[in-house]
């Protein structure tokens, strides 16, 4: 795998090597225009491609993004509301960079209030939600984890982002955390809170509001007492899943990239 840029078509906007949540390009001190410095990091996710307003960004080649017919071949089929959500699935992006307005608390509190019809294992619905929309806490969350890293040697790549390339890997500049918990005796603990946060995530996006999956965060709650204690995590509960949010800064990703991996299907 690996991400090349048309110099040709490239305008040096830098959109590409903000929104890269590997941090891998770096500026050409002779052009301004962005190089994949370490194409090694990768992870695919073509966030580089979709928000290239020149599309002058491939990968291996190929087509990062859908072109018109690609994207018709994708969502073709239902028409009306089904064509509607399948292009809202595939528009829907990870954010992690956000204005400094707040969401407010109602619509997070509505979102949440709609997962009440997520399915959940035996209709238990055994999910809670912890939100920390205070800049001091979430500083001193990070703060924790960094300590963590340091101190543990694990996940370095958390802290080489954030202090060589500026970039935050836990939480971009959100200023919101959401966490969700179950306990553990629940049927199907961790399966009925990616239901729940899948479906938080989808009805935040279609207001507008930028999210993100928090794998870091939700581990690192889980790994550093401290901070589990700090979120107040009930006892015989666990934190499943994580996510953050904030309004869209200067990220609008105009195209949808590719999809490398085809899916695995077998029929029987
Ligand atoms: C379980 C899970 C954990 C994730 N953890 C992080 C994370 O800690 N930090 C981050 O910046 N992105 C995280 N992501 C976002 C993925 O990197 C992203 O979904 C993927 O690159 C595809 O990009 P897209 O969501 O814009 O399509 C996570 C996604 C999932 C589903
Ligand atoms: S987003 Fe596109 S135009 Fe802008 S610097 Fe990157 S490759 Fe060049
Ligand atoms: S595909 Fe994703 S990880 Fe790879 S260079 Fe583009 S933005 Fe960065």
């Amino acid at each position: 795998m690996s991400i090349e840029i048309n110099a040709g078509k490239c305008i040096g906007c830098m959109s590409c090597k903000t929104v890269c949540p590997s941090s891998l390009f770096a500026a050409d001190p002779q052009t301004g225009k962005p190089f994949p410095e370490h194409p090694e990091w990768c992870i695919g996710c073509m966030h580089c491609a979709a928000i290239c307003p020149q599309g002058a960004v491939t990968f291996s080649g190929g087509e990062a993004c859908l072109s018109e017919a690609g994207e018709k071949a994708v969502t073709m089929g239902g028409g009306g509301y089904a064509e509607e959500l399948k292009r809202f699935i595939l528009r829907r992006r990870s954010y992690r960079h956000f204005s400094n307005i707040a969401v407010p608390r109602s619509i997070i509190e509505n979102a949440i209030a709609a997962t009440a019809w997520s399915p959940s294992a035996k209709n238990e619905h055994p999910v809670g939600w912890i939100i920390v929309d205070d800049r001091e806490k979430i500083a001193k969350i990070l703060s924790m984890i960094h300590e963590y890293v340091d101190s543990s040697g694990e996940y370095r790549e958390i802290t080489y982002y954030y202090k060589k390339r500026d970039n935050n890997v836990v939480c971009g500049d959100s200023g919101c955390l959401v966490f969700t918990y179950s306990a553990k005796q629940a049927t199907s603990p961790l399966i009925d809170a990616a239901i729940a946060m899948t479906h938080f995530e989808m009805i935040l996006q279609s207001q507008g509001v930028g999210t993100c999956w928090a794998g870091y965060l939700q581990g690192m709650a889980a790994i550093i007492p401290e901070l589990t204690e700090m979120l107040g995590v009930p006892a015989g509960a666990k934190i499943r899943t994580a996510m953050f949010l904030g309004w869209p800064g200067d990220e609008r990703y105009p195209n949808i990239p590719a999809r490398a991996k085809k899916p695995d299907i077998t029929w029987l």
